[in-house]
């Protein structure tokens, strides 16, 4: 059984780029990579093709995640025949998938940080236009959120 996994934010350059590479490299070392499927869009078209921010590849590879492989896409209809889960960094990306969302939609929908209850915040914030520290910022959240989804998913799947 393969689990897909699916993160989405606005450009899909800075944060869903960020949360595909830290998980992809947290189901590596967990030795589940056969198992679970990680992919990246934004809800926006605006980069499509393009790689993630150099801010965020910088940010990621300080602590030995690498994104440098990602391309950016956009969230589509089809998502929703294969993806279980969709994940928002925001309440503004998670209403767009909302909206996208058709009613025979059998996977999980929400907000990432669901998965990170220690986290002061329950969404990422945009660090498109702020500073280095907003992407320090994002790794941080991510990575504690990236810990709970691989227990939720083993739990809910026998993985
Ligand atoms: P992301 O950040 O949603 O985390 O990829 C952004 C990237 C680009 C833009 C906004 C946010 N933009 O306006 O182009």
């Amino acid at each position: 059984m393969t689990i897909s996994v699916m993160f989405v934010c606005l450009g899909n350059i800075c944060r869903s780029p960020t949360a595909h590479g830290v998980f992809e490299q947290v189901v590596r070392d967990n030795g589940l990579q056969q198992h679970i499927r990680v992919e990246s869009s934004g809800t926006g078209d605006w980069h499509i093709g393009e790689s993630p921010d150099k801010r965020a590849t910088v940010a990621a590879a300080k602590r030995g995640y690498d994104l440098q492989h990602l391309v950016a896409q956009q969230l589509m209809p089809r998502d929703f025949e294969q993806m279980d889960y969709i994940l928002a960094m925001d309440r503004e990306n998670l209403a767009n998938i909302e909206a996208m969302k058709p009613t025979s939609y059998h996977g999980k929908t929400g907000l990432f940080l669901a998965y990170a209850p220690a986290a002061e915040v329950d969404e990422v914030p945009d660090p498109y236009y702020g500073g280095v520290h907003g992407f320090v910022l994002v790794l941080d959240l991510i990575a504690g959120a990236s810990h709970g989804l691989l227990s939720q998913i083993r739990q809910e799947c026998g993985i």
